[in-house]
């Protein structure tokens, strides 16, 4: 199989402090995932709430068409409500590394054995669709690993999926950790990364090097703790910059992104990749000069119009000539050279660049200079 997305937005994105999607928003970035090509979608955690059992029941219904899943804890009672409420695509996890097992589980390996067969073996009787997934995987040992992974397979698993919960993983860690998992497991593997360490993203595209079928996203990076991979980077890396087509309408992004914003009242950084509002934005002088020569590429990663957007140029304590002539060729203004050394000067001493300065800014000083 190619490689797909899981969104997990509404789930661990919801795990964000402070942020709880009403049954209707839950809904509506579903619709907006759906619209821009995602088929995979964990629309929550069924053991969280009575409301949340409601949701993913409506949403079960609601989108007969779509792959929507559930986390569920490895255990009876999580699988039967997740079953009776209509879902029949799980997502079970269980804990795998020594301090989780001691201290969270607080059993052994072959208690943990034997709740994979019993769990997983419901699971399949009740024909659902399973991912068996190992939380704290990247602290965890690889025997033990391919042993969890290994048994879940043998009893009817269908997606193996490895999170570095605590986001303590480095790519080359976790090549080496799907190429070993990989040569021992035959089902299509996942990788849920976390960003503590701000290599979220580049974790998931050393797992797709490494072969995982799968990778788990949420909008904006949003999620427990520093958040997930973005969904918004890791797609743009994928279709932009490796040529893997992941059906991804990349022209969608941004307005999925700023719904989510919204609605979780977590505000994108000016200078978050991909969709911050500065990243396509220019104020040195040099790099103006050369956007305006229309050799944008020398300066931007890929054309912003990739993923519907522009580019824009700012001024400031760096900005030249090439700035004052973008924005008079922007207003159709004319004035001589003279005039436009006065305005940067203007712009570039009187300290108004340190608030940041805006086109209407520029265009007053323009004004009272004439
Ligand atoms: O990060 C994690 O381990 C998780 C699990 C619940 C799958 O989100
Ligand atoms: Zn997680």
């Amino acid at each position: 199989m190619g490689l797909q997305i899981y969104d997990n937005t509404l789930r661990d994105g919801e795990q964000a402090i402070g942020v709880a999607y009403s049954s209707t928003e839950k809904k509506e970035i579903i619709k907006k995932l759906t619209r821009i090509g995602i088929k995979n979608i964990e629309a929550g955690f069924i053991a969280v709430s009575y409301d949340e059992q409601l949701a993913i029941r409506d949403i079960v219904t609601k989108f007969p068409d779509v792959n929507i899943f559930c986390l569920a804890r490895m255990c009876k009672q999580d699988i039967d409500l997740a079953y009776n409420n209509g879902v029949r695509n799980i997502t079970i996890f269980t804990c795998a590394s020594d301090e989780l097992l001691k201290y969270k589980l607080k059993k052994d390996e072959s208690q943990l054995l034997e709740d994979i067969k019993t769990c997983i073996s419901y699971c399949k009787s009740k024909n659902m669709f399973v991912r068996f997934s190992c939380e704290d995987a990247t602290r965890s040992s690889v025997e033990r690993l391919k042993k969890l992974y290994k048994c879940a397979q043998d009893y009817g698993a269908d997606f193996a999926s490895v999170p570095d919960t605590s986001g303590v993983a480095t790519p080359e860690r976790i090549y080496k950790l799907i190429t070993k998992l990989k040569k021992e497991v035959n089902i299509p593997f996942s990788i849920h990364c976390h960003n503590d360490l701000g290599l979220a993203t580049a974790n998931s595209i050393a797992a797709v090097l490494a072969g995982v079928e799968e990778v788990q996203t949420t909008i904006n990076g949003i999620g427990e703790r520093a958040g997930n991979t973005s969904f918004e980077e890791f797609v743009s890396i994928m279709q932009l910059i490796y040529g893997i087509n992941l059906g991804v309408n990349l022209k969608g992004i941004v307005g999925l992104s700023e719904y989510v914003s919204k609605i979780s009242n977590i505000p994108i950084p000016v200078n978050k990749p991909i969709i911050g509002k500065h990243v396509f934005s220019h104020e040195s002088g040099l790099h103006v000069k050369i956007v305006n020569q229309g050799n944008t590429h020398c300066y931007e990663p890929f054309d912003p119009r990739e993923i519907n957007r522009t580019h824009n140029i700012s001024f400031g304590k760096h900005s030249g000539i090439a700035n004052i002539n973008f924005l008079c060729d922007k207003y159709d203004i004319k004035i001589d050279d003279e005039s436009k050394r006065k305005v940067l000067f203007e712009i570039k001493n009187n300290h108004i660049y340190q608030k940041g300065i805006s086109d209407i800014d520029v265009l007053s000083i323009i004004k009272h200079l004439q």
